[in-house]
């Protein structure tokens, strides 16, 4: 994962620990209460699963998924898949806070999915979603249903890997036409999802974070996948 420079000496000697303190404080606070433990950074090369397109496990910002993908916007019809699911602190609360009909993980680590296995696990009485289905694998080698909707990324991997796996949501739609939005957290290859042409970015959360790197790594993009032959339009809605 890229550093976090930004501001001057003063900021940060000053606002920047206690921006830090307080980050860490709501997520502690959230996890104690809700159960589950997905802080903590991982490399995958620690894992002995680091390849080049590859990204290690950080977990989501806590109000990530809440500011880009407003639960109002989320029917009974919807299947939400986070892609590299890490601990699974996005699976929990897709499937704790939303409507989804069907959520699912799909994780490379084994370590890392037992770890959101036990999170769920432990929360299953309090889903609202009682259908979680987690996967542990690289993404290249499971499938990705035709009827997801809500496509969730936070930056797992980059390069040949993200077009692969693009190029697999843009086919699953013309398939099986449906909405389908991706989350694209930290989107490092957001060019590269321009450039098929067949996406509409819909939304983008920009990250109260000072200095123009970390505010970019913690900001999300909202894309609607557009049906194949109409026009993709660019910039947010
Ligand atoms: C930045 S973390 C995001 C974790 C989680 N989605 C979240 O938002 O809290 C990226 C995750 O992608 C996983 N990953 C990387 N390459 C993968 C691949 N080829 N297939 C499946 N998962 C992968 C990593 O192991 C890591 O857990």
């Amino acid at each position: 994962m890229t550093g976090r420079p930004g501001g001057g000496p003063v900021f940060r000697a000053t606002v920047r620990p206690l921006l830090v303190l307080g980050r860490w404080l709501l997520v502690e606070i959230q996890e104690r209460r809700y159960g589950i433990r997905t802080s903590g950074e991982v490399e995958l090369a620690d894992l002995g699963l680091a390849a080049a397109d590859r990204r290690s496990y950080k977990p989501s910002p806590w109000l990530g998924l809440r500011r880009a993908l407003p639960r109002r916007s989320v029917s009974p019809d919807d299947v939400f898949i986070d892609i590299g699911s890490g601990r699974g602190r996005v699976v929990f609360q897709a499937a704790r806070f939303y409507a989804f009909r069907r959520v699912i993980g799909v994780e490379l680590s084994p370590q890392l999915h037992a770890e959101a296995v036990a999170n769920i696990e432990r929360n299953r009485a309090s889903l609202r979603c009682a259908e979680v289905r987690l996967y542990c694998g690289d993404v290249l080698d499971v499938p990705i249903p035709d009827d997801v909707t809500v496509a969730y990324l936070y930056n797992p991997f980059a390069g040949a890997v993200f077009a692969t796996v693009a190029g697999r949501l843009l086919a699953s739609v013309d398939r099986r036409p449906r909405r389908l939005r991706i989350v694209y957290a930290n989107p490092v290859e957001h060019d590269l999802l321009m450039a098929t042409g067949r996406v509409r970015l819909t939304g983008r959360v920009r990250a109260l974070r000072p200095g123009r790197e970390w505010a970019a790594s913690a900001s999300v993009h909202v894309y609607d996948v557009t049906p194949a032959g109409s026009a993709a339009v660019t910039g947010p809605a």
